[in-house]
């Protein structure tokens, strides 16, 4: 079917679809299917729809995509020289424009594909989990705009921290669930969609917000999201006449990496940097079980969770720990099992910074390029900085967010730390104390 009744672009142009092979979900060692019983009926639904709609482009389903993430995402998002930070570095520093895109962060890509998917499948309810609130307050306006009803499933803690994008999601309609369990973050949201996604599979999809979970997710969320590479790669060579030398974006789950480094992946000239949260140290506290940061892919171990096999931050019993960062969106335990199977064959590089240089980086960016980041974006930033002699002569950054739901955090977290670069926080002592 074409929601809302509209011709798609290849019923207009005559395409000829064919099916795709969704593969057997294993990234090397890593990927998946690790669900209770009463989850694959709902996943080997989800994969047929996979193979027909999103490879198989089946009546026309990538085109109507396309022409949504166009018309409604405002696609493409722009590659821009960062004029003062490549003369700051002396050397090209070109920013992938992904906070320009609607909802103001890449997660739009995935949503929308999503929630047009569910609606070819014929599902009536959308269920998702957010951290940060960026997914879900994208899978909000998706939803929105495609006439779907939506509860989105968040932390308390993360409810605390994300005000302004919780509000958004209720503004388009959709019901926020406080998940009290745990430390009232991603991993608990994640858990309890997926408890919801296995009592409701008839008529709900659960669209998840990164590139982690079971086989199809880890795949088909790479897909919607490697637009980002498609346009930078092609971008690249239109604008500068050849492709970077380093490609830098900041890994929470991974959706964000996937989708900047996917076409990529083949240009072996191309350094690909995951830039993880340090948090405020890389040390587990294993009496504690927590671990002061978000580095999987630097620090953490093969396990399980949330159905796939990946990199995780664990204690020596296999207990997953509990992760932090300065930023919600980065503040998960694991990360997408494509990801960890790129970094063991050595084809991505995985990099940290602390919140201390990720905050530096927010404010570098919003005072020399008048570009205020998210606070995961602001950890690409950080380690721009403290690396860019080592980069090549150019460098694509993704601007994965803009920083607009993070101010609160943003003014409470400068006032509290010695950023050398903040701006004068007197004035808000005031509000603070
Ligand atoms: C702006 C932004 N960047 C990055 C991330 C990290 O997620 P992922 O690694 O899946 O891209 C988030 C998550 O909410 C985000 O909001």
């Amino acid at each position: 079917m074409s929601s809302e009744g509209e011709r798609s672009d290849a019923e207009t142009t005559g395409g000829d679809p064919g099916r795709g092979d969704a593969g057997d979900g294993k990234f090397g060692r890593y990927g998946g299917q690790y669900v209770p019983e009463a989850l694959m009926p709902a996943i080997g639904e989800l994969t047929d729809a996979y193979e027909r709609y999103v490879l198989g482009n089946e009546d026309g389903f990538m085109d109507e995509f396309r022409r949504r993430i166009r018309e409604f995402g405002g696609r493409p998002t722009p590659l821009q020289r960062a004029d003062r930070l490549s003369r700051r570095y002396d050397t090209e520093v070109y920013l992938k424009r992904e906070d320009l895109l609607h909802g103001g962060a890449h997660k739009l890509n995935n949503a929308l594909g999503q929630v047009l998917l569910a609606k070819y499948m014929g599902k009536e309810r959308i269920i998702a989990e957010t951290g940060a609130g960026q997914h879900g307050t994208a899978t909000a306006m998706a939803a929105a705009h495609l006439d779907m009803p939506c509860e989105v499933y968040m932390g308390e803690r993360d409810i605390n921290r994300q005000r302004p994008n919780v509000f958004r999601m209720k503004i388009n309609g959709s019901a926020v669930v406080p998940v009290t369990t745990g430390r009232g973050t991603l991993k608990e949201a994640i858990s309890e969609t997926m408890r919801d996604w296995a009592t409701n599979v008839e008529d709900t999809h659960y669209v998840i917000g990164s590139v982690v979970g079971p086989h199809p997710f880890p795949r088909m969320v790479r897909d919607f999201q490697s637009v980002i590479s498609e346009e930078a790669r092609r971008q690249s060579l239109e604008r500068i006449g050849r492709l970077p030398d380093s490609v830098i974006a900041c890994a929470g789950g991974g959706s964000n990496t996937m989708g900047t480094f996917h076409n990529f992946v083949d240009d072996g000239g191309v350094d690909l940097l995951a830039v993880e949260a340090g948090g405020s140290s890389l040390a587990v506290d294993e009496a504690e079980g927590v671990a002061p940061n978000s580095a999987s892919l630097s620090t953490g171990s093969e396990g399980v969770l949330h159905g796939a096999r990946t990199k995780l931050l664990q204690d020596g019993d296999g207990q997953i720990v509990e992760s932090h960062s300065v930023s919600s969106g980065l503040d998960y335990a694991g990360v997408g099992p494509e990801l960890a199977h790129l970094v063991d064959e050595g084809r991505v590089t995985p990099v940290n910074v602390d919140d201390d240089t990720a905050l530096e980086g927010f404010h570098r960016l919003s005072q020399e390029e008048g570009i205020i980041p998210a606070l995961e974006t602001a950890h690409a930033f950080g380690y721009l900085h403290e690396h860019h002699e080592e980069l090549g002569e150019v460098t694509v950054v993704n601007v994965s967010g803009r920083g607009d739901k993070d101010l609160d955090t943003a003014i409470e977290e400068t006032a509290q730390r010695d950023v050398p670069n903040a701006p004068d926080m007197s004035m808000f002592e005031g509000e603070l104390r």
